[in-house]
This record gives structure tokens, C-alpha cells and sequence, in this order.
């Protein structure tokens, strides 16, 4: 049996079915997390397992145990909100030691555990600061430490890095992960970024109007997506509509389905050189634009009304200019059909 199980859970608000009979199994000490689009029912979820939220059906489990009708505060969990949430009166030293006050540990127990809980987000020399005189960032990981110094069994992040640049969100994402080992905790984070669903998870969940569309290893999702929604989703994927695939292959495809690929997936040369033979489909096209993505160069190319994703590394960035005419090749067995 899994660790967490959510059983047939249902939930609406008013007329507004929000979780439509979830079914969802989390093992021990795996890092999970629920991507899906904006109001799709995430949170929701989220807080109808911390017991924030009642359910109208379906049953909870965590470690064997049902905890369809137990008070939050004895289900063992902790979460990160969405939107940030401590106490603007209290020193961070205090708003880390609130929990532990609650459950009456020692005070000199107390002081031990908020020191690990800070050495761990690497906010020792903040204990004093009031939130009010930290960045987003700072208060963030105060957030994060509050949640781990109870040691809870399961860890629930909603959003955790919404409010946090590029550069500190890398280093936030390692250091939960690194938290999430260290503490053995079992770990449900939510979020609409696929990229970083991609770089934390064991599994990923796709949600889609209350109903999980699919489940995976970010690998299984990347590659293998069952619909072209979650294609939409994972990895940029080109997605076009028969008639249209059919036009920018000049014809050649004649199939029924909607198509999609990957930008990596296509070959790119110029237009004076010999094109890709065999099980391809080749089209030539303007470039419309370079955008340079880290280690990867995105060529937008222009074939007909359409345009087309193709991803290079960086260093050929450089062959390439934009105006230039160029082919495209795509092999057959790349695309998937829906
Ligand atoms: N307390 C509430 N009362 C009424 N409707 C609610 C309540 N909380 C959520 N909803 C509705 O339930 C649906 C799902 O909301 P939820 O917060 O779970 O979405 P989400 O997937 O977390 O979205 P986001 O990515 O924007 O945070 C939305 O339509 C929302 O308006
Ligand atoms: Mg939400």
C-alpha cells in the first residue's frame, strides 16, 4: 500500500465541482508534485489533505491510517503556502519556535531545533530580523523552516517560489530537496511551472479540471504525453491541427490526427543543402527570431502561416541568422498523433 492514498476524494464549492473523484497514491519519501493550470483545483487538494479543507466523499490515508476526519493539527503535516504567511509581529527566531512552543518542548529543546531548522535554510545570522525586514526570498525560506522544524511526516509546498527570482528559485528548489532528503519527509508540491516540476519530482501529476489527466516520471510526461493538453504543457511542444501539419508539409502528411513534436526533435540546415532522406517530412522556412535559452538555442521559423519551434544547443546559435531560409526536418517516428 502507498504511503498517502486519496480515495475517490470529491469536493465542490456552491455548483463548482472542483476535485472530481481524485485517485492518487504517493510512496514514502517521494517527492511529488501537482502541475496543472491555474484553478484547476491544486490548493485545494493540498489543503483538503492538511485537513484545511473538509471533503464531500472519498477517503484520505497516511501510513495506513484514515485521516478523513482528523483535526489538522494531529495529521502530522506542515505546509508552505502560496502566499506567504508568518507572523509580521514576531522575530523569525519566533516565528520558527511557534510550533514547538505549542507542542511544550523545553525551551533549551526549543533553541536546538530552531538553530538546525535556520543552519539548514541558511538564515542563522536573520533569527533577530523581523519578516517586515527580509526580502521575499529570506521570508520564503523562513516559511520553509518553520514547516521542517516539527519534523512533519509530509511536507506541502503550494507554490513556494511565486514570489522569487530566477537565480534564488535554483537555489531554493536544491535546498527543499536537499531538506526533503535530509529530514525523510514525504514530499506533495504544487505548481504551474513545468520546468521546475520537472527538476524536483519523482512523479508528476497532471491535473486538468479537477480530474488527473496523467501521471509519471517527468521523463514518462516529457516524452510520452497522453494528450496534446499536457503536450502543451511539457517541453514546448509544436502542436498543430491536421489540416494544418498537412499544409506545412506541403501535403505530404494526409493523416486525420493532431500532431505534435518536439523542438529538439527537428533537424535544422541550410536551405542549400541536401535535405534529410527517409522516414522524414521536410519543409523550408524563414527564421522569424533566435532566442537564446541557456544552453539551448530556439529558432521560431516561419513555414507558411505556421510557425515552428526547433531547438538547437547554444553553439549553433552563431550558423544561423536570422532572415536566412532554411530546412526543417522532422522523423516520422518523433511525432505523436491525437
Ligand atoms: N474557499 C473557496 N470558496 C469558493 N470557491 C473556491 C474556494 N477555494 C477555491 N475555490 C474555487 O475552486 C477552484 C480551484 O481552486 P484552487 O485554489 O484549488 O486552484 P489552483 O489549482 O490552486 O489554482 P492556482 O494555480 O491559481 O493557485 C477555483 O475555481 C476556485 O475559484
Ligand atoms: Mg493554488
Amino acid at each position: 500500500m502507498a504511503y498517502i492514498e486519496f480515495k475517490d476524494v470529491n469536493k465542490s464549492f456552491g455548483d463548482n465541482h472542483v476535485l472530481k473523484n481524485i485517485n492518487l497514491s504517493v510512496e514514502k519519501d517521494s517527492f511529488v508534485t501537482l502541475l496543472g493550470s491555474s484553478g484547476c483545483g491544486k490548493t485545494t487538494l493540498l489543503r483538503s489533505f492538511a485537513g484545511l479543507e473538509g471533503i464531500e466523499g472519498g477517503k484520505i490515508m497516511l501510513g495506513g491510517e484514515d485521516i478523513t476526519n482528523k483535526h489538522p493539527r494531529e495529521r502530522n503535516v506542515s505546509m508552505i503556502f502560496q502566499h506567504y504567511s508568518l507572523f509580521p509581529t514576531m522575530t523569525v527566531y519566533n516565528n520558527i519556535a511557534y510550533g514547538l512552543k505549542i507542542k511544550k518542548l523545553s525551551k533549551d529543546k526549543i533553541k536546538e531545533e530552531v538553530k538546525a531548522a535556520l543552519e539548514a535554510v541558511e538564515l542563522l545570522d536573520k533569527m533577530k530580523s523581523y519578516p517586515s525586514q527580509l526580502s521575499g526570498g529570506e521570508q520564503q525560506r523562513v516559511a520553509i523552516a518553520r514547516s521542517i522544524v516539527t519534523r512533519p511526516k509530509v511536507l506541502l509546498l503550494d507554490e513556494p517560489f511565486n514570489a522569487i527570482d530566477a537565480k534564488l528559485r535554483k537555489e531554493l528548489q536544491l535546498k527543499i530537496k536537499e531538506i526533503h532528503k535530509k529530514y525523510g519527509m514525504t514530499s506533495i508540491m504544487v505548481t504551474h511551472d513545468q520546468d521546475e516540476a520537472m527538476t524536483m519530482s519523482d512523479t508528476i501529476h497532471f491535473f486538468k479540471n479537477g480530474n488527473i489527466e496523467q501521471s509519471g516520471s517527468p521523463l514518462d510526461l516529457y516524452m510520452n504525453p497522453r494528450t496534446s493538453y499536457v503536450a502543451s504543457f511539457m517541453g514546448n511542444y509544436n502542436i498543430y491541427q491536421p489540416e494544418i501539419f498537412s499544409k506545412i508539409t506541403s501535403g505530404k502528411y494526409s493523416g486525420s490526427k493532431t500532431t505534435a513534436f518536439r523542438p529538439e526533435a527537428l533537424s535544422i540546415s541550410d536551405i542549400n543543402k541536401e535535405k534529410a532522406q527517409g522516414e522524414v517530412y521536410n519543409f523550408s522556412g524563414e527564421i522569424l527570431d533566435i532566442i537564446p535559452q541557456q544552453n539551448v538555442a530556439r529558432f521560431i521559423v516561419g513555414v507558411g502561416d505556421s510557425k515552428i519551434f526547433a531547438d538547437t544547443i547554444i553553439d549553433q546559435l552563431s550558423k544561423f541568422k536570422k532572415g536566412q531560409m532554411v530546412n526543417l526536418s522532422i522523423g516520422k517516428n518523433k511525432i505523436l498523433y491525437y
